[in-house]
């Protein structure tokens, strides 16, 4: 795997594997990678010839009292996780190669709609930061595919928008969320908690798990639901961020008549804030 950090070198290396008529998949990360991390990889060289990922923290996307400069940077680890998933090539640019011109005058990328509410009510800006560092990450690559973990629903909502919006001919693919054993859903920020929170984060999985049974079971009060999923969370020692059931195509509240649905959960344990969703179909068993 070849590791490159300027924009040029990028362009180079995927010019020569076009030529040589190699289909580009891309997997774009901030790094601190882990099993789920290479399962977007594994999936990539599954369906390309050549696969580039990027490790690039975005400043853009990060709140004023959000965790960017703590944010681990793990290179090595994250290289050697690289090569073994089947990477070919690796992007680490600095904030001076993502934005020679600064940020404060950055063009931005912002998707109405499924950017509000949820994750985009409690980190103002932070979709329009995703939004922009993807978009300028798609041009600078120019992939056919790319590649985003479903633990970020609400991400991948506003990345297919914003390709089908702004016309870009990749195709999105969303891969399914990996959990530890006890269902923990897989984060780098997972690294934060201590031992007592690690144990009783899985709560917010199994309360999830519990709201769709139930929901498949016929019950429609979700606002109930979300009451005794919030007492649990509260009982685990975590403070509510949002709880929500959403119609899971267009992230609309939902109603008693939607059949696609995703539960969504952010709930802060501590100083560390986790996010988790469910979504399930009701025509189907999965
Ligand atoms: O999901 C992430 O790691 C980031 O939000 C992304 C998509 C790499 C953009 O910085």
């Amino acid at each position: 795997m070849n590791t490159v950090k300027s924009v040029r070198e990028l362009r180079a290396a995927v010019a020569q594997a076009r030529a040589e008529g190699k289909q580009i998949a891309f997997v774009p990360t901030m790094g601190n990678l882990h099993a789920g991390h290479a399962a977007l990889v594994e999936k990539a060289a599954q369906r390309a010839d050549f696969v580039v990922a990027s490790i690039f923290v975005n400043p853009l996307q990060f709140g004023p009292s959000e965790d960017l400069d703590k944010y681990p940077r793990t290179l090595l680890a994250d290289q050697e996780k690289l090569v073994e998933a089947g990477c070919h090539l690796l992007f680490t640019p600095d904030v001076e190669e993502m934005y020679p011109h600064g940020m404060e005058g950055q063009t931005r990328v912002s998707v109405p709609g499924v950017s509000e509410g949820l994750c985009g009510a409690s980190r103002p800006g932070h979709f329009e930061g995703v939004a922009t560092v993807v978009s300028k990450l798609f041009n600078m690559v120019q992939p056919d595919l790319a590649i985003f973990g479903q633990k970020d629903f609400q991400q991948l909502a506003v990345i297919r928008t914003l390709v089908r919006d702004l016309n870009m001919p990749i195709q999105i693919i969303g891969e399914p969320t990996v959990r530890a054993e006890d269902g923990l859903a897989l984060s780098s920020r997972n690294g934060y908690l201590n031992a007592e929170q690690r144990e009783a984060a899985p709560v917010l999985y199994r309360s999830l798990q519990d709201m769709a049974t139930a929901i498949r079971a016929g019950e429609r009060n979700y606002s109930k639901l979300v009451v005794t999923a919030q007492q649990q969370h509260d009982a685990a020692g975590f403070r509510p961020d949002y709880l929500e059931v959403r119609e899971s195509n267009n992230l609309h509240p939902a109603t008693a008549d939607d059949q696609q649905l995703v539960i969504l959960v952010a709930a802060y344990i501590g100083n560390t804030r986790l996010i988790d969703n469910l979504a399930f179909d009701l025509n189907t068993s999965a």
